[in-house]
């Protein structure tokens, strides 16, 4: 089992054991480089831009974080750690945050609220030993302890002295159960909801390896297995996907209810075949996308273009990023603004909105900063119509994205992952291209 990844049955993967350390104390450091056996030490730095570096550039599995150590104190650990969750969904954090006053319960909020589990804190006037840390690191903790956590922490972020009372001398929580959760949402049938969730699941599945997780939460027209190349036996097969759990009297791990392709654990809908009866309550999408947290470390849940169904509503108020998926037809283009005046008020703001236009054409229609400007977000992903080669996709059950070295489904994956990415025109197809460019040359 890979503890940093805290996937439980990630089995056939070697853990990732390259640890970057960012605990500002010299003694502590030194102590953990001799005692974390079984990991590799990548480095140690003291900013927190030098610790996102550090990280992204060695892969780190982990990152062990004090109180003290980036500097900025709490304010450098709040810029680092949202950085660190989005640009690194695969890497572990263990946060010391120290005493619980109210810079070290602030510290526990922080922490909670961007998914990261790792907390070791204790009481007024105790102290944490190296001990502790290694403890975290080697010894994974169960998600109830994270919830008996949660617990100790109020709802909303500050300390306040009368609260921290109460908490036992220590807490050590050491379960990585990060994640990012991507809903692709968007106000048409057939405008590319699918297609970019099967393409980003693809390109994510490169890179995270069986930590990816694409769920199929659009119950009236369940397509998303059929484009990641499930075959029809397992799309019918009703001890899969949400059928099988919603019918398992006591559900496991959702790896046992998935179908794998393309390094993707696919949750499909119910089967298309209507045999089945299948109506589950809010409660219990809430707990299979919470799980599938637990489980992955980044998860994509394909909707329905209605807005007001329960699993579209609960996949887009749950996500961490929601992709917006437009293209130039002014009818979806006024229903999409008036979606994002609603969607502010649930809590989806702007900045968690990656836009792709799909069946971008920059000759019709409104222009992309026409577009931009008129729903106030920028374009993460222009995807050019190619009818040839998503037909093909489709029938092979293989993405588009998987035949690309590079392009917009990569360049959204990035986007996604917190990335500042630069948004290239589609290039034109040109007939004779490269008979024009012989020419050229000489
Ligand atoms: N850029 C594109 N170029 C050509 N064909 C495309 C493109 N994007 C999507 N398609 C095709 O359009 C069809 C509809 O796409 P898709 O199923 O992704 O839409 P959807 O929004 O999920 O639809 P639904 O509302 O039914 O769930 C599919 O056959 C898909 O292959
Ligand atoms: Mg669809």
């Amino acid at each position: 089992m890979s503890i940093l990844w805290g996937k439980p049955d990630g089995g056939q993967e070697k853990p990732n054991n390259k640890v970057v350390l960012g605990v500002g104390n010299p003694g502590a450091e030194e102590w953990l480089r001799a005692n974390l056996t079984g990991y590799e030490v990548a480095g140690s730095a003291d900013t927190p831009r030098e610790i996102l570096a550090l990280v992204q550039k060695t892969g780190a599995g982990l990152v062990i974080l004090a109180r003290r150590g980036p500097q900025g104190g709490v304010g450098g650990l709040e810029a680092l750690i949202p950085e660190l969750r989005t640009k690194a969904p695969g890497t572990r954090i263990i946060l010391i945050a120290g005493e619980r006053d109210r810079e070290g319960q602030a510290l526990l909020d922080l922490a909670l609220a961007h998914g990261v589990y790792d907390v070791i804190s204790c009481g007024l006037g105790g102290v944490i030993t190296a001990e502790d840390v290694l403890r975290a690191v080697k010894k994974p903790a169960t998600w109830d302890d994270v919830a008996a956590l949660r617990s100790l922490v109020p709802y909303g972020a500050g300390g306040g002295g009368e609260r921290i009372v109460k908490v036992p001398e220590k807490v050590v929580v050491p379960e990585y159960r990060p994640s990012t959760l991507i809903a692709v949402i968007g106000f048409k049938g057939g405008i590319g909801k699918t297609t970019t969730s099967a393409n980003l699941a693809a390109v994510f599945g490169l890179k995270y390896k069986n930590r990816v997780a694409a769920l199929d939460l659009n119950l009236s027209t369940p397509t998303l297995g059929i484009q990641l190349g499930a075959t029809m036996e397992e799309i019918l097969n009703p001890d899969l996907g949400l059928l099988g759990i919603h019918n398992d009297p006591a559900p496991g791990p959702l790896a046992k209810y998935a179908i794998q392709k393309h390094n993707v654990d696919l949750l499909i809908g119910p089967g298309v075949d209507g045999r089945h009866h299948f109506l589950p309550d809010e409660s219990f999408f809430v707990k299979v996308l919470e799980q599938a947290r637990r489980e992955y470390s980044i998860v994509v849940v394909d909707t329905s273009q209605a807005i007001d169904d329960l699993s579209t509503y609960v996949a887009m108020t749950q996500a961490n990023t929601v992709v917006l998926v437009a293209d130039q037809d002014r009818q979806t283009l006024v229903q999409t603004r008036g979606f994002l005046e609603i969607a502010q008020r649930l809590g989806v703001t702007k900045d968690k909105i990656r836009l792709v236009i799909n069946r971008y054409n920059p000759k019709l229609g409104d222009s992309r900063p026409a577009i931009e400007d008129y729903l106030g977000i920028r374009a993460s992903a222009l995807v050019p119509e190619d009818r040839a080669a998503y037909i093909r996709a489709t029938e092979e059950g293989r993405p588009v994205a998987l035949t690309q070295k590079n392009g917009p489904w990569h360049t959204l994956a990035r986007a996604v992952l917190g990335e500042e990415v630069v948004v290239e025109e589609p290039k034109e197809k040109r007939a004779f291209g490269w008979l024009r460019a012989l020419f050229a040359r000489r």
